[in-house]
């Protein structure tokens, strides 16, 4: 069973460990992570090590058959390490150098830090690498959270010119590259090159700042891939992983994901809007290796850290489990195992109560070991869906949104809930993934080319594929300057159509489409588009474009390429999707359908019982009772249907 929690013994008396042991392996859990803050206990001072500790509670949790999930702790370097050596810590877009306390203050492109870290890293993993219950390691804590993935300090500005020489060769390439010629920016030594936080006036060239993001994700994903090579070596044969906090957008996670065996996140529901993020983020974090992944932290019942922190009510623990599983986790910790004492997190729930007491989540979480332990665990069918992604094109956008609103993530959470609430799953994969396994494709505004990968999509929907392009789709070359011919640059002859004229829209005066007779309000961008061999599936319905094309359609071998010059509200999506996709039926609101290999999960995410209507006759595994026609949820429900 593949359940666990997060646990800290060096927050609780020794005496303490052997029945918290007990009572995880009593809960029918099977993983604990620990150890993942503990550096200045495990080196109280630089070179001396103090494992004593560290054997005892690795000890006592093997004692009980519990596998060690073991945290390399450089997301929170010892003072004696930060106070001798203060350059040691970042330096934030404001310039300010961050000092001790928190944790995530340092850099890790300081050569120095990054001997520190190997040390540790090497230290432990001599130690424990062959210790038959350390079953995984987990690189450090949510590297890039709290915005530590982006430093101004003066080894980042070495480092930065360093990797633009790597990549360009000579000043002239990236004096081309660049756009120089523009506002006098030429360079002509790679020290005139400065970190996008020097103020200026009128911004920095657009082409620099996203080098300058693109950099400074590739120096977290390098670190990372050190403690892994120093962990393969020490600890071979255990699952390495490192955990994503949702949300940390300035590190690209699908680099990150390849320098590990498993890549993990950390789920707080309560930390969304609703639970359909939680949904995108699932299929995010899936889409990274294409591969089943770890829930590291699942939120076990209240948190601290929300503006509100609202109640969990019962049930809810327990559907976030099954829906961790339906997407895709092969493994899922609860985070904490108590509610603390100490320190900045001590208004946060865990399985146990602050007395020590078991907690409504420890209930849920037996209930949910129990079932898995029936049932076997609830296995998600391979999707036919795909949204095509990349953090180029997010940063890209977010340095130069060009309309107030226009955001990235917002955009593709748009797309991703429209797709939920029509039953439709899907994978969220990086742009360039080959499609062969995919019918429908959603480019969400791909807006850099990358001419060998549009050809791929060229061959793709020549097979059969649907391509659906939203605005803002290959109107840049990788360099971020703008693309020379039509929009969407190299493809306007597989759309049968370009885009004639494009502009943000004004928030307060959103244009229209219509589909038929159907209106629906197009806010923040338009595309009118210029049609050479399509079918205009939807049309401008106010303003000067009114009759113009909105939404057009070619075919193209044996597929169909679709440009959307109009945001893809949910209105507008809901009403395209079932001409591409007939299998897209809207369901009720906050039901979330999820195709196993074996059946359909359904959850009511909602406040009320509802129902769902069912085709044919199922056999609900948890209640045992037979589904047909109008099959009620209950609120918080769950019914894991097989077909009869
Ligand atoms: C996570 C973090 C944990 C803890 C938790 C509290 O983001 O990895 O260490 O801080 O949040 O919810």
């Amino acid at each position: 069973m593949p359940l666990g929690v997060c646990y800290y013994p060096e927050h609780w008396p020794q005496t303490w460990w052997a029945d918290d042991a007990k009572q995880m392996q009593a809960l029918g859990l099977e993983y604990v992570r620990i150890g993942e803050f503990a550096w200045a206990l495990m080196e109280p001072a630089a070179g001396q090590y103090d494992w004593v500790w560290l054997d005892q509670a690795i000890e006592t949790l093997a004692s009980q058959g519990l596998n060690i999930v073991l945290g390399t702790p450089t997301a929170t370097p010892p003072a004696w390490l930060t106070h001798n050596q203060p350059d040691l810590m970042r330096i934030d877009a404001q310039g300010r150098r961050l000092g001790h306390g928190g944790r995530r203050q340092a850099c890790l492109v300081n050569p120095q830090y990054i001997e520190y870290s190997r040390q540790i890293v090497t230290a432990m993993a001599e130690r424990y690498g062959q210790h038959p219950a350390v079953a995984a390691w987990q690189i450090d804590n949510e590297i890039g959270n709290h915005g530590s993935a982006r430093c101004y300090c003066e080894h980042c500005a070495a480092a930065f010119r360093q990797w633009l020489i790597q990549r360009y060769g000579d000043l002239a390439g990236l004096n081309e590259a660049w756009g120089t010629a523009f506002w006098s920016q030429t360079y002509s030594d790679w020290q005139q090159i400065p970190l996008p936080n020097v103020p200026v006036g009128g911004g920095h060239n657009p082409s620099l700042v996203l080098d300058y993001r693109r950099f400074a994700s590739d120096q977290q994903v390098a670190y990372c891939a050190m403690q892994a090579e120093i962990l393969r070596q020490h600890s071979p044969n255990r699952t390495i992983l490192t955990n994503i906090a949702p949300g940390d957008d300035e590190i690209n996670w699908f680099d990150m994901a390849q320098q590990v065996d498993t890549i993990a996140w950390d789920n707080y529901p309560h930390g969304f809007p609703d639970w359909q993020a939680v949904a995108m983020y699932h299929d995010h974090i899936r889409g990274l290796k294409r591969q089943p992944f770890w829930v590291m932290e699942q939120q076990p019942g209240q948190i601290n850290w929300t503006p509100t922190n609202p109640p969990v009510p019962p049930n809810q623990v327990r559907l976030w489990s099954y829906q961790d599983a339906a997407h895709g986790a092969a493994n899922v910790l609860y985070f904490r195992w108590r509610a603390c004492w100490l320190g900045q997190e001590q208004y946060h729930s865990g399985l146990r109560d602050h007395a020590n007491r078991p907690a409504r989540g420890s209930t849920e979480a037996r209930i949910v070991a129990n079932e898995w332990q029936q049932h076997g665990q609830p296995e998600a069918a391979p999707r036919k869906v795909a949204l095509l992604v990349s953090y180029d094109d997010h940063w890209a956008q977010q340095l130069d949104p060009h309309a107030q609103g226009w955001n990235y993530w917002q955009l593709l959470r748009t797309i991703h809930r429209t797709l939920t609430s029509y039953g439709v799953g899907v994978d969220i994969v990086q742009r360039g993934t080959p499609l062969a396994a995919y019918q429908l494709a959603i480019a969400v505004a791909p807006m850099l080319d990358n001419p060998a990968e549009t050809a791929g999509w060229r061959e793709w929907v020549q097979a059969g594929g649907t391509l659906i392009c939203t605005p803002r789709s290959l109107t840049k070359r990788r360099d971020n300057r703008t693309a020379p011919d039509g929009f969407p640059s190299g493809l306007t002859d597989l759309f049968g159509a370009d885009v004639a004229e494009w502009s943000a829209l004004d928030p307060a005066k959103p244009w229209a489409v219509k589909f038929g007779e159907t209106s629906h309000t197009a806010p923040l961008w338009m595309e009118v588009l210029n049609v050479s061999h399509a079918n205009s599936l939807a049309t401008w319905s106010k303003s000067y474009a009114k009759g113009q094309a909105a939404i057009t359609a070619a075919t193209y071998g044996k597929g169909l390429a679709v440009l959307m010059g109009c945001y893809p509200t949910e209105e507008i999506l809901g009403d395209l999707l079932p001409r591409l996709w007939p299998a897209a039926q809207r369901l009720p609101n906050e039901i979330e359908r999820i195709e196993l290999t074996d059946g359909v999960l359904w959850f009511n995410h909602g406040e009320q019982a509802q129902s769902v209507k069912l085709q044919g006759t199922w056999h609900d595994r948890l209640s045992g009772e037979q589904c047909s026609g109008d099959c009620s949820i209950e609120s918080l429900g769950i019914r894991w249907l097989k077909p009869l």
